[in-house]
């Protein structure tokens, strides 16, 4: 598939911040058609460096607050400044995703992207911790890094050669998610599918990146382990 909004953030500059495989266009892909007001208040939940939450002002006119755990707020702002928002545009926040320091109902809409893996495996996340923060109606669009089948009794060489049983366990199909969002009382599941982007493109931005996290991925996706992987997005509705 062609990513037309992600291509003006091909820079060397702005791949050396992502996290994981091209973000960008996993978002880009994940916002097709989607149905946030342009105007909306929006979390970005799990912003990492910010990439995502620059794009989401810039190339979907949204007000954003990047919350995350790992990364620092005033570095995060720095980088905002110098991509040329104002604050009144978008907001860095340290937040865990599990004890969010927002008012209630505060968000229009949530957006994450390559992070919800992390925290949301519990099936009682979604009730307590997350939505009570969003609208009612507001929308939630998230993708996560998954596996075309689970095979977590039974891993594949490949995959260990880059991560371990542990690290693999954030890892789950689509079943698994159905099963994890189904439970939530509170939201409306609009819709859960195996994204259809360019995968091997995906990866391929972010192995050529020389961190050591990049580096030591590059063992399984050499071996092709990526044929076990896929991306999964998820589309819910707060009732
Ligand atoms: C793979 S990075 C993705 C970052 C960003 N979304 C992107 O695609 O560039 C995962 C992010 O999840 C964040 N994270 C992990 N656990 C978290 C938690 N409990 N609450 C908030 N953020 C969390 C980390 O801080 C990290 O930045």
């Amino acid at each position: 598939m062609e990513y037309p909004k992600s291509q003006k953030y091909n820079t060397p500059e702005l791949l050396a911040k992502i996290m994981g495989p091209n973000p960008f266009k996993l978002q880009e892909e994940m916002l097709q058609n989607h149905k946030i007001p342009a105007g909306s208040i929006v979390c970005d939940l799990g912003s990492g460096q910010g990439l995502t939450s620059v794009m989401l002002v810039k190339d979907y006119g949204f007000k954003v607050y990047a919350a995350d755990l790992w990364s620092e707020p005033h570095v995060n702002c720095r980088f905002f400044y110098e991509m040329g928002l104002t604050p009144d545009q978008i907001t860095p926040v340290k937040a865990d995703a599990a004890d969010l320091p927002f008012e209630k109902e505060f968000f229009d809409a949530v957006v994450s992207t390559d992070s919800y893996n992390f925290w949301g495996r519990d099936p009682e996340y979604l009730d307590a911790k997350l939505l009570p923060f969003v609208k009612s109606g507001g929308y939630l669009y998230i993708c996560v890094p998954g596996m075309k089948k689970d095979c977590h009794d039974n891993l594949p060489k490949e995959l260990l050669l880059s991560w371990t049983p542990e690290q693999l366990a954030y890892l789950r199909d689509i079943n698994y998610w159905t099963e994890i969002l189904n439970h939530s009382q509170d939201a409306e599941v609009i819709s859960i599918y195996e994204m259809k982007g360019n995968n091997e493109e995906l990866w391929e931005d972010w192995l050529n990146q020389e961190n050591e996290i990049a580096i030591n991925d590059r063992k399984a996706m050499g071996a092709d382990g990526g044929k076990y992987l896929n991306f999964i997005a998820f589309v819910l509705r707060k009732k």
